[in-house]
């Protein structure tokens, strides 16, 4: 079968097998390039099959030998359909892993449920033991919460006010105004529900309360603080306040692991294309102008190269972890160097349907959207009949 991508909105119907394998290879090759980490040997990644969380997986594989279990909820292929990205990217992952002889296992479906943690469990005691490194990376519209069943929805909505500013649509280079009317409450409280802490420290309260956390494990959860120009409608919008409340959370449960000497951290990453991100307003113009100051003054890094670096540099240097006043990492330091923020300001001002192509990373953006979904990836002919893949090995 000839694959070619297909668009609703914000999304892409289709993936190519060979596409997102070759992405997965590619991250692979970065990660043996950068040499060895003294880093963890036993590694759960809830979130691992796109974005942040298989970067993070292909990290502990690739640079530390780690044995992982990957978490995450993604659609197989169908009579007439493709599979998700994330289950091609699984599938090429399992393959690679265990080709190197290292141990891989994937679990697909609901985090948030009380089966899937069971499954998880289960699957760790009977082949590891223990883990001593728990990413935490989901990314979702909903949350099914395990005890009252209710389905919560996030947003992505400023609080206090309507917030009015420039926006792009990618797919045609389109420059215009947009305006988001304000959370309510009930919007709040859900998407915190949703992108909260809440489901993180579930996870670590199962999985210590199955004594399956090594003595001194960590875990990683991800966020994003990003400019003032994104803050209305994201870091003080409803997905900041969800962010609060994971960064929150993340010394709540280092409290509960200090018996075993352990630590939670929150992570705040770079602002990238993937998945998520491209569904938020406003966020994709400021990328693509992000892209183009970051690209000129070379220190532009895509998930791979960021998590390489949280591991290598943050994590696992052998010395304390460095943190800000608040605790957290920060792998968004270039993102938010005075200069490339000043830079991109400018840019934003002068930003139009007219000027964008030249001086934004347009293209940058649509090829990287484009190359989640495994389209566009240099080392695939696309001309040529899609491999099959039809299951993913180490599935549990
Ligand atoms: P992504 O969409 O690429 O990955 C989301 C992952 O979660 C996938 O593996 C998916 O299968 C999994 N998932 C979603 N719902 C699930 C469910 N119910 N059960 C099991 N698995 C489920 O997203 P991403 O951009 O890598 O985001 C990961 C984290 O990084 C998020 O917390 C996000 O806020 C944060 N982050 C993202 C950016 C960015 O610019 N993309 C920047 C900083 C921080
Ligand atoms: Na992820």
């Amino acid at each position: 079968m000839i694959i070619e991508p297909r668009m609703r909105g914000f999304i892409c119907l289709t993936a190519h097998p060979d596409g997102c394998a070759q992405n997965v290879k590619n991250q692979i090759e970065y990660v043996k390039s950068k040499g060895a980490i003294n880093g963890p040997k036993k590694v759960l990644v809830i979130g691992a099959s796109t974005g942040f969380g298989l970067a993070s997986r292909i990290t502990a594989a690739y640079g530390s030998g780690a044995s992982t279990i990957g978490v995450f909820f993604e659609k197989a292929p169908s009579e007439g359909k493709t599979a998700s990205p994330g289950w091609y990217n699984s599938a090429a992952f399992e393959k690679e892993a265990h080709a190197a002889g290292l141990y891989a296992k994937s679990i697909n479906g609901d985090a948030f449920s009380k089966e899937i943690k069971e499954k998880t469990i289960a699957t760790i005691k009977a082949d590891l033991g223990q883990v001593d490194l728990v990413i935490y990376s989901l990314a979702s519209p909903v949350r099914k919460h395990p005890d009252t069943e209710v389905l919560h929805r996030s947003t992505l909505k400023p609080i206090g006010g309507t917030y009015t500013n420039k926006t792009v649509d990618f797919h045609t280079g389109n420059v215009s105004e947009i305006s988001i009317e304000p959370a309510n409450e009930e919007d709040i409280a859900n998407t915190v529900a949703v992108m909260g802490g809440e489901d993180w420290a579930m996870w670590i309260d199962a999985l210590k309360a199955e004594n399956l956390l090594a003595e001194g494990a960590t875990t990683v959860a991800y966020s994003y603080i990003g400019p003032a120009l994104t803050e209305a409608v994201y870091r003080k919008g409803t997905i900041g306040r969800a962010k609060d409340d994971l960064e929150a959370t993340a010394f709540k449960i280092s409290d509960k692991l200090k018996d075993i000497d352990g630590k939670a951290y929150v992570s705040v990453n770079k602002a990238l294309v993937t998945q998520a991100s491209s569904a938020i307003p406003v966020i994709p113009l400021y990328i693509s102008l992000l892209y183009k100051v970051m690209k000129a003054e070379g220190i532009h890094e895509g998930t791979i190269e960021q998590i390489q670096r949280l591991y290598a540099d943050r994590l696992y240097t052998g010395s304390p972890v460095p943190v800000d006043q608040e605790g957290r990492i920060r792998i968004d330091d270039w993102e938010m160097r005075e200069d490339v923020q000043a830079k991109v300001a400018e840019l934003w001002k002068a930003a139009t349907t007219e000027t964008l192509p030249a001086i934004g990373d347009l293209a940058g953006y649509r090829s990287d959207f484009l190359s989640l979904f495994g389209f566009e990836v240099d080392q695939v002919d696309y001309q040529k009949e899609a491999n099959e893949v039809v299951a993913i090995e180490g599935l549990v």
